[in-house]
Parts: C-alpha cells; structure tokens; sequence
C-alpha cells in the first residue's frame, strides 16, 4: 500500500514537473511568449490538430484573429498571421519561407511539385510545370474540357427539375477533366449511372491516412500491422492511387506515344521545351498523381459554392446570362462555345471572384518554415523553424478592404472597388508568389466555361434539404459542406 501511494505519488510529481518545465519553456523563456493567443495554444499542438479533425481548423483561426488581432500564437511553434505586410512577406516571389514540414504528410515520395520543399528543386520542377500550365496550352485543351462540360450538361439536362448533387456532379466532372488532360482518358465518372468511382474514396482516404500518419504517428504504426481487412482495405488506398497512375501512364505512353500531339497537357509535360529538363517516367506519374489532387476538389468544390450562392443571388444569374447572352450576339456566337477570357465577361468575373473570396476551396493556413537565423515579421521577432502562416479565409475577410465581408457581394469586384493594392494582396484563393496555384489558368477555364454553359441553359434554386447549416463549411485543408452534398434543382429557361 505505502509502495503504491508513493509510487502515484512520484508520477504526480513528475507530471507537474514536467508541466511547469513545459510552461516555462514555452511562456517564460520562448520567443514567441509576447504574442496572444490562447493559453492552451502556447502549451501544446494538440488542441489544434483535434480541432483539424474535427473540421474546424480555419474557423477557430478565424475567430482568433477577431479576437485577438492581426497576429495570433496558435502553437509552441506556430504563428497564424493576417497583415498585409506579413502575408507579402511569407508569400512574396523571393521569399526565404518555405514550406513547413507538414507537406511531407500530404504526399508519398518520391515528392512532386506539391511537396517539394527544397528551393532549388522546386524551381527547377515549377520552371518545367508552367510552360505545361501556360494560358496558351490551356487553351489548346479546351476541346477535351468542352467535351467533359457537354457530358455535365446532359447529366444536369436528365434530371431537370428534379433535385440532383452537385457536389459530386462537380467533383465528378473535375475529376474527368484531369483525367483527360493528365491521363489521356477521364475516370468515366460523368459516364457512370451507379456510384463514384473508386479513385474518389480512395482520394478521401488518402489525405485522412496522411492526418493520422503526421499526427498521430504511432496509432499509424499500430494499425499497418493490425490484421483486419477493413483497416488494411483503408491503408492501401495509397497504394491503390499510386497503382491507377502508373497503369494509366503507361496505357497512354503505350496508346499515344511520347510525342503524340494530344491536345492535352501531359503532352506538354513529357516534350518540355528544354529537352534536358524531362522527366523520368517515375517522376511524371508522381507530378500526375499531384496534379489529380491539386485539380479536381478545388474546382469542383468552388463550383459547388458558386452555384450554392447563385441560388441565394438569384438576380445575379440573370446579370450573367445577360451579359453572355448580349456577347454572343454582338460576336455571333452561341455563347457558350466561346472561350472566356479575364476581361471578355466582367460580371461573369465578378460572381467567380466572390465565390472564391467568400468560399475560398483551399481556405486554410499554408504553413510555412522560417528560415535559418529567423525573421522580423512586424514587430515580432520570429525565430528559426517556427511555422507560421495565413489563411485567405481570414485575408479576404477585411472588412476594412472587403466591407460587409460574409456577404455574396459580386458588385464589389465590378466598380473598380477592388482595385486597391490591398485588396490584391489579400485575396489570395490561388496563394501567391514562388508557391501559388499553377493550375490557377486551367481552373479559371473551368469555372467560366461550366458557368456560362449551365447558365444559359438553366435557372437554378436549391432544394429544401440545402440550406445555410448543411452548406457551412467543414475543412481539412480543403472545404466540404457540413452536409456532404449540395442538391439544387435546374429548371429549363
Ligand atoms: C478553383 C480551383 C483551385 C484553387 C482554389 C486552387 C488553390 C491552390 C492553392 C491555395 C495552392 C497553394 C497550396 C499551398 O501552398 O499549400 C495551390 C497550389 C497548386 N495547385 Fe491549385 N487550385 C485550384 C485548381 C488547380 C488546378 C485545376 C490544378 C492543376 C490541374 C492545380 C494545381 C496546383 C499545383 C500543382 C499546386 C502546387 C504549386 C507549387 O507548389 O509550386 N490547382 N492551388
């Protein structure tokens, strides 16, 4: 009995030793100990990751930053920042930030261009990506993109008036728009009648493997050797991706060759303009496996945001097809055959523009390390290693730059309001500088294009079962509605 007690004893005394060390390291002697934020924060990473999990990550930042202003101690180790200055600072074309060690959590090596946190060799990867990405390549594959928007059209057509889910009519078309221009072939998910193919849950179950993997690595250890098929079927979802890309990239090199003038972007990445900088074969399905991330749930969730608030905003439906409309007659043509610039429909522009500052799809913090010997962010001094960042959900939601700013608002963009140094700076959906979205021409095609073709063609309204609860938003670094769909009904003009 004497034994046991002081055993307890003993432990109680070294937690609350190691507490108190824990507390004097991190409030006392830290360098970040100046900055506000919450307690527990300045404690422990956890209670920001079981938030994460929880799908609420962004929006606690978000509310810390109202709470606490513009720089927000968010961990041990980690500073959210929402100032213009800083934002530039972290995200500028010559930064010395670079991404947080967390990245190597949202992909399997070897890395491609979305992990690659070496500077270096991410500039020689980008430098070979982008002429890919170029607004003129993207153009060339308009035709594969019209003919995925002609298949979404007919699918919306077929349940006319009835109530169908976008969300996954948008992820399904995204998804077959990448597969067509990085695959040579789409997942046949808009062709499909049953359920979705298996590529998009074993997607989903990739990201949520890589949370628990960073997180929680030893509960990852303990379920890679527990023998139940169910947990084993889930942690081969990796292995399942990586299978898909390979077999699909060796069934187009096999069917089109190397040089095959596909009018797709894979053409593009395989017969570089500076022959030295190809890729190896592993090395290109990895970039495709990225690139099949990085470009179906950002559209198709933007979509699904944009039509949501459409159907809010129903006098904004007309406006666009008025303008599209009043376009194709002064061009002569249909409309929605002609491929849409920057400048050629501002009001279309203008209800994009809102739907990504309002809905932004990649809301979150994007993490980034500082450099060796630190940095001054403001009047903060910022020592080496700590991760810090900003969240354009927070950003675009100055109302000193964006007044009313949870408002769907398209006006804002349309009277030269947003033209202000600061505006641009803050409205960051795609990121910015040396990291921001390559695919960002490719995903403004889609957005205008799908638009203009389902709003010349249809009004639409939400079904009683969407609403503002089932639409809030949910994210792990990407955004899913509460609900997990979104159904609106299409009604024929
Ligand atoms: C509306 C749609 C899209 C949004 C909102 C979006 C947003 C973003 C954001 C915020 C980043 C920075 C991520 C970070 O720093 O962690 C990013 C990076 C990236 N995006 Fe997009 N994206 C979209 C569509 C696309 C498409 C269609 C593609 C290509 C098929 C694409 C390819 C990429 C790539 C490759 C990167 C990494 C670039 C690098 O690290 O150098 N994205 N995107």
């Amino acid at each position: 009995m004497f034994y046991q007690w002081s055993l307890v004893q003993t432990l109680l005394l070294l937690v609350s030793g190691l507490l108190i060390w824990r507390y004097v390291q991190t409030n006392l002697l830290s360098p970040l100990r100046h900055i506000p934020g919450p307690f527990l924060a300045s404690l422990t990473d956890y209670w920001l990751v079981l938030i994460d999990l929880a799908g609420f990550r962004t929006l606690t930042i978000h509310q810390l930053h109202s709470k606490y202003g513009p720089v927000v101690r968010v961990g041990p180790h980690e500073v959210s920042f929402a100032d213009q200055a800083s934002v530039n600072e972290i995200y500028s074309q010559q930064t010395a930030f670079m991404k947080a060690p967390i990245y190597d959590s949202m992909s399997v090596k070897p890395f491609g261009i979305f992990s690659l946190r070496d500077k270096s060799l991410h500039s020689q990867r980008r430098s070979l990506l982008s002429y890919a990405f170029s607004q003129g390549n993207v153009t060339t594959c308009a035709p594969l993109v019209h003919a995925q928007i002609s298949k979404l059209v007919g699918k919306v057509g077929a349940k006319e008036g009835k109530s169908v889910d976008v969300h996954l009519l948008f992820r399904l078309f995204s998804l077959d728009v990448v597969g067509e221009l990085f695959l040579g072939s789409s997942f046949g998910g808009l062709d499909s009648e049953g359920s979705p193919p298996q590529f998009l849950h074993d997607m989903d179950q990739h990201f949520l493997i890589g949370g628990i993997e960073w997180n929680f690595p030893l509960i990852y250890a303990l379920l890679t050797i527990l023998p139940i098929r169910g947990v084993r079927h889930f942690l081969a979802a990796r292995d399942r991706l990586a299978e898909y890309g390979e077999n699909a990239y060796r069934t187009y090199i096999e069917k089109y060759g190397r040089d095959s003038g596909r009018k797709d972007l894979l053409t593009k990445i395989l017969s570089p303009k500076d022959e030295s900088q190809t890729l190896t074969d592993r090395e290109t399905y990895v970039e495709i496996g990225n690139l099949v991330f990085a470009g179906s749930d950002t559209t198709s969730t933007t979509l699904t945001y944009l039509f949501w608030e459409l159907t809010r905003n129903p006098q904004w439906q007309q406006r666009v097809r008025d303008e599209l409309q009043s376009m194709a007659k002064e061009d002569g043509s249909s409309g929605n055959a002609r491929l849409l610039g920057a400048t050629d429909a501002p009001v279309l522009e203008a209800v994009i523009n809102e739907a990504l500052r309002l809905h932004p799809a990649a809301p979150a913090s994007l993490q980034r390390a500082t450099p060796v010997g630190g940095a001054q962010l403001g009047v903060y001094y910022i020592p080496e290693k700590t991760v810090v960042s900003a969240q354009c959900y927070t950003t675009q939601r100055n109302a000193e730059v964006f007044p009313d700013p949870d408002m769907f608002k398209p006006e804002r963009w349309l009277d030269d309001g947003q033209s202000s140094q600061e505006s641009k700076d803050l409205f960051m959906p795609f990121s910015k500088g040396t990291r921001a979205c390559l695919g960002r021409n490719l995903a403004m095609m889609e957005l205008r294009q799908v638009t203009s073709a389902l709003l010349l063609k249809y009004n639409v309204a939400a079904a009683s079962n969407t609403t503002s609860d089932s639409m809030a938003m949910r994210d792990h670094f990407l955004v899913l509605p509460k609900g997990g769909r979104c159904d609106l009904m299409f009604h024929l003009l």
